[in-house]
């Protein structure tokens, strides 16, 4: 329990109904009543859902790192069968399976279980399988909330990330960070490309791009377009190495460096930031912003795609799990569109605005003009 008392105009609006909704026996009058039985239930449904999060989590987790999805893949299976293969006891297997059919992940038919439609369909989300695996990193900065709040844990998700402490990057390590961002930048380039227009762009820089997926996407979508991958040298050489010799060869330039260090290449009608604001500080993304800013020629455009904040109608994906995931990063935040405007602004761009996309909790988009 953390010490302090509530601001008094807080106290004084809404304390008397946070009273009232906090007495012991309310719950089980509202259930008698025809009119409020169904709130009082789905009320909670909800709270318990979010007690036990973190096991629901812990059983995707398990079904994940036991290749579950893809033994049921062929077809159902029962907890003997499977209990033997995967080395669990056979009344455990059991449980989870059971879990696994309750959370609606699998369906279960007698003592046989299968993949569910959801369950099937989770398997075909680029990247999701081996996002799942990674979390294992964020579980363990989860454990004690508090202390990453206060600034007291060393995360395994900065470790992770190495890039975010600005120091030097081991390719190994590059490579790995770029695995797991490849796959799921498909769905976030396919959002964002349903979002923003190219017309009238000649040359689009995609800076921190990674292995080049967004490239890769925007290319196909827009043959005209003359295409620049800007990231740090261990990444590029990723790139590099995937994309010689493809279909975008002769449209698409590899320039190495780090945003950090001095002034973006010029040359560029159009910068865009897929997923690369929300790693870094406030400081670092203004002197980025700055360095976008000073590249682009006049009329130039700035595309910033990224999970974001619902600021003022928080968002249950993106206020949750991006703004934790981003804080135990170290460095990272995730910012509303609204903030991420701000900045543009800050930085000089003028017609900052948020564009609507399809999903919050794949991407929002801000585009703004120089
Ligand atoms: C979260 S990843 C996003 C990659 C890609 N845009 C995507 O959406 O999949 C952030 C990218 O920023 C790059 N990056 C980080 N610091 C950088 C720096 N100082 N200069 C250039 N690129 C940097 C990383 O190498 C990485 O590719």
């Amino acid at each position: 329990m953390v010490d302090g008392a509530l601001p008094q105009s807080a106290a004084r609006s809404g304390g008397w109904l946070n009273r009232l909704l906090a007495r012991p026996g309310l719950h089980a009058v509202t259930m008698r009543v025809p009119g409020l039985r169904g709130f009082a239930r789905r009320d909670g449904q909800a709270i318990f859902g979010i007690v036990q999060g973190f096991v629901e989590s812990q059983v995707l987790f398990a079904l994940v790192e036991l290749d579950l999805f893809e033994a049921l893949m062929p077809g159902p299976a029962t907890a003997g069968d499977l209990a033997l293969r995967h080395r669990v006891p056979v009344d455990r297997m059991a449980a989870l399976l059971q879990a696994g059919a309750a959370l609606g992940l699998l369906r279960r038919r007698g003592d046989r279980f299968g993949l569910s439609r959801r369950g099937a369909a989770m398997t075909g989300v680029p990247g999701l399988m081996e996002m799942i695996r990674h979390h294992g990193l964020f579980y363990r900065d989860m454990a004690d909330p508090v202390a990453l709040l206060q600034g007291r844990a060393e995360t395994e998700l900065a470790r992770f990330w190495p890039y975010v402490a600005g120091g030097e990057i081991a390719p190994a390590l590059a490579e790995r960070y770029s695995r797991l961002m490849a796959d799921s930048q498909r769905l976030v380039a396919e959002d964002t490309l349903a979002a923003v227009s190219f017309k009238g762009v000649r040359r689009l820089m995609d800076v921190g791009g990674g292995t080049g997926v967004f490239l890769e996407r925007v290319g196909r979508r827009h043959p005209g377009l003359e295409l620049e991958l800007f990231d740090l040298p261990e990444v590029l050489a990723t790139a590099q190495a995937r994309l010689a010799g493809g279909p975008l060869a002769g449209r698409l330039r590899f320039s190495p460096g780090s945003f950090r260090a001095g002034a973006l290449p010029v040359g560029a009608d159009a910068v865009s930031l897929v997923r690369v604001l929300y790693d870094h500080d406030d400081d670092t993304v203004r002197a980025l912003l700055a360095r976008a800013h000073a590249a682009l020629p006049e009329g130039g455009r700035l595309i910033v795609s990224e999970p974001m904040s619902g600021g003022a109608r928080p968002d249950p994906v993106t206020d949750v799990y991006f703004a934790f995931y981003t804080m135990a990063m170290g460095t990272g935040r995730t910012r509303s569109a609204e903030t991420v405007a701000a900045l543009c602004r800050a930085a000089g761009f003028r017609h900052a605005r948020r564009v609507p996309t399809r999903r919050s909790y794949v991407t929002s988009v801000v585009v703004a003009v120089k």
